[in-house]
């Protein structure tokens, strides 16, 4: 049992999240990707009395915030405004602890991040070049990273970004793609002249190798790769066999940190060489606003700096920033950087574009309270080494199975049974006999587990051993059956709720960093302080005679009707935004294909609300010669009485799809007011139902 910790000795941690992007809101892969589980490794060295700097903020510029600026039809300012807060809000309520939630378009970072780049270019870290870039004459703008699409020479994915693949996560240079087109325009962009500065990789290839694959650098030993995951290592070696270029460090737009050179003007920073330095400045800030100094954690050796992010960031965490740090000097490099593989969700691909994602904000609007079910399962199914899956029914199992039948059952009755025979005071606990001794053994091997498992970031099996803790209590209760011990013998009935209790106090600490919501409830109804994790092994957490607080349930099952909503919802909105989609496309349709609609004017014979749906309302209409049934999402603005009778406008030759296992025939026609309120379409007059519309 006695475990040899993996932990660095050193004098404190920085931890940093990648920097999400001010341009929408977070989703369930972002957060089981690169903020869960750093805020749990952080809560479990806090918890082990570690000193920990846990930093984030928001990425704001880059293609990404103009891109998004433009379809919304705001300024990009008002757009990371707007999600800044937003997401920071997210953040505080699903308990994601950070030190500070900084933001890239702050004075600071700006200055922050110039410095570097004019400090670098002094050292003559880069090399400025004239060439010729793809512009698109339309909107007169050059283009990169994501304002250009193509396919990735590497991967062969078709919807790769100037700068990256998000797919096989290369990082690229534009000129890479095969057929690039503008997404500005959708035509393919021309090549015009244009100066930037370059980061010259290849001069770095030897100590770059030498670092990632051993571990060594300025001449001793800096981390085990060991420790590092196979996939981190394996992807940063086959990008430095694979020759590591020159990489243009500016770009031409407007938005962003101005390259801070004379005759430099209309030239920002690439958004991938300023986002890690907000990693900087974000500590920089902090340590203005607490009186402290920032240096010591990035300037130390006694520092242990981890990174964590999705694996599409791996290029920019392990080689590019760590170039940049290594030829600024005096900055130490990362210690390790846990990437995430990517989460699925309902057997597709998260996709923000698609809207097939379930969102940080809605599910704690939806589920007040339940953060740690949400937190339970996304490291539960923690893409550690491999993409894995996200589905509500698995939510739902997950929730009722073990977090309600395990681990809420196991304290649940530890606490029930303690005020039935012993008033809710933890009765005394004699010699302990064999059958305790054991029991406590396997607990202290569980949190010897833990241990190693979030010290070796496998965050999946650190929670695993959480459980069974739990299960070894539930086991145990089972085989003294108290209940019937209690008519014979109180004294050892007293040893078996006391060794119960133990057990709950135990895993009211050890869950803290996976479920700190739920060990602060937990801690309530065991009326106790907060533990020591050292305290854990050496010592028994409650004393005979301790008064507890109130039981009361500690996770509530999730019911299916819950479910069945979300998977509806999730449906709903997808289609919906496939219909935006498509809208969006072409500016104008010829007379061909508007022709090929068959638009009608039909009657409304019958109308209900189907279970469980909020939205939909099912109509069975009338086309002349023919009865059809059309699901609607108009419930909200229509109660079934309000529609019977009625005229609409339906588009009746759309392709039949099933909505709640109900096939649709058909799409009624809308308009939507400023307000969001969908009317119908009527004719001027009562019209033979039937009736074409062209
Ligand atoms: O991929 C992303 O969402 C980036 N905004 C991550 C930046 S991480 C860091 F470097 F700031
Ligand atoms: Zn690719």
């Amino acid at each position: 049992m006695a475990q040899i910790s993996t932990l660095p000795k050193v004098k404190r941690h920085l931890v940093t999240s990648a920097l999400p992007y001010a341009n929408g809101p977070l989703h369930i892969g972002h957060i089981a990707g690169a903020y869960l589980p750093a805020d749990t490794y952080v809560r479990y060295l806090r918890l082990r009395g570690e000193e920990v700097l846990f930093v984030c903020g928001s990425d704001e510029h880059g293609a990404a915030i103009t891109i998004r600026a433009k379809k919304e039809g705001i300024s990009p300012k008002q757009i990371v405004d707007k999600y800044h807060e937003l997401n920071k809000d997210s953040f505080t309520e699903f308990g994601i602890d950070f030190d500070i939630y900084h933001r890239t378009s702050s004075e600071l970072h700006h200055k922050v991040a110039a410095e570097f780049f004019t400090d670098l270019e002094s050292k003559g870290a880069f090399e400025k070049k004239v060439s010729k870039q793809y512009f698109d004459k339309e909107h007169n703008q050059f283009l990169a990273d994501r304002y250009i699409t193509g396919t990735c020479p590497k991967c062969g994915h078709d919807k790769a970004y100037g700068d990256q693949c998000e797919n096989c996560g290369s990082s690229l240079n534009p000129e890479e793609l095969i057929d690039p087109i503008s997404t500005l325009s959708g035509a393919t962009p021309v090549l015009k002249e244009t100066t930037h500065w370059y980061l010259p990789m290849g001069k770095e290839e030897d100590w770059i190798r030498e670092w990632i694959a051993n571990g060594n650098y300025k001449g001793h030993h800096h981390h085990d790769p060991a420790l590092w995951k196979k996939q981190v290592v394996g992807q940063c070696l086959s990008w430095i066999d694979g020759k590591l270029g020159d990489r243009a460090i500016t770009r031409d737009l407007e938005w962003g940190v101005k390259v801070p050179l004379e005759g430099a003007e209309g030239k920002v920073l690439y958004v991938w060489l300023d986002a890690p330095i907000g990693y900087i400045s974000a500590t920089r800030q902090w340590a203005l606003e607490n009186g402290k100094e920032w240096e010591p954690y990035w300037q130390d050796g006694d520092t242990s700096l981890i990174h964590f992010i999705g694996k599409d960031n791996i290029v920019f965490h392990c080689l590019i920033f760590p170039i940049i740090l290594k030829l600024k000097g005096d900055y130490i490099l990362p210690q390790n950087v846990p990437a995430n593989e990517f989460l699925n969700l309902e057997g597709k691909k998260l996709s923000t574009s698609r809207n097939w994602a379930v969102w940080l904000n809605d599910y704690l609007k939806e589920f007040p309270g339940k953060q740690d079910e949400l937190r339970y399962v996304l490291t539960s199914i923690a893409p550690e080494f491999r993409d894995s899956e996200f589905t509500w029914k698995d939510y739902q199992a997950r929730v009722n199975n073990e977090l309600v039948a395990i681990l809420g059952n196991f304290v649940n009755r530890c606490l029930v049974l303690t005020d039935k025979y012993f008033e809710g005071v933890v009765p005394p606990s004699a010699v302990l006999s064999k059958a305790e001794k054991a029991v406590f053994e396997e607990v202290h091997n569980n949190i010897a587990s833990i241990e190693e498992s979030i010290e070796a970031f496998h965050l999946r099996d650190g929670l695993i051993s959480v459980m069974n803790i739990a299960r070894t209590g539930n086991k145990y209760l089972a085989e003294k059956e108290p209940w019937k011990l209690i008519k014979e013998n109180k004294e050892q009935t007293a040893i078996v709720l006391n060794t119960a209790l133990q057990i709950s106090a135990i895993l009211c600490s050890v869950m803290e960093p996976f479920m700190p919501h739920a060990s602060i409830r937990l801690r309530a109804m065991l009326n106790i302080p907060p533990l020591e994790w050292d305290q854990l092994i050496k010592e028994l957490p409650l004393k005979a005679g301790h008064q507890l607080g109130e039981a009361s349930l500690l996770f509530q099952k999730v019911e299916d009707a819950v479910i069945e909503k979300q998977i509806e919802a999730l449906q709903i909105r997808s289609t919906e935004q496939k219909e935006t989609n498509t809208n969006q496309k072409p500016k104008y349709v010829d007379f061909e294909t508007f022709s090929q609609m068959d638009l009608r004017v039909a009657t409304v014979v019958a109308a209900e609300k189907p279970e469980g749906s909020k939205k939909l309302l099912k109509l069975e209409i009338d086309l002349g010669g023919e009865k059809r049934i059309v699901m609607s999402g108009i419930a909200e603005y229509y109660s079934p009485d309000e529609v019977v009778g009625r005229q609409v406008t339906v588009l009746s030759n759309l392709a039949p799809r099933k909505i709640m296992g109900i096939k649709s025939q058909g799409m009624i026609l809308m308009a939507e007011d400023d307000k969001g309120k969908l009317v119908f379409v009527e004719p001027s007059e009562k019209i033979v139902a039937g009736a074409k519309i062209s």
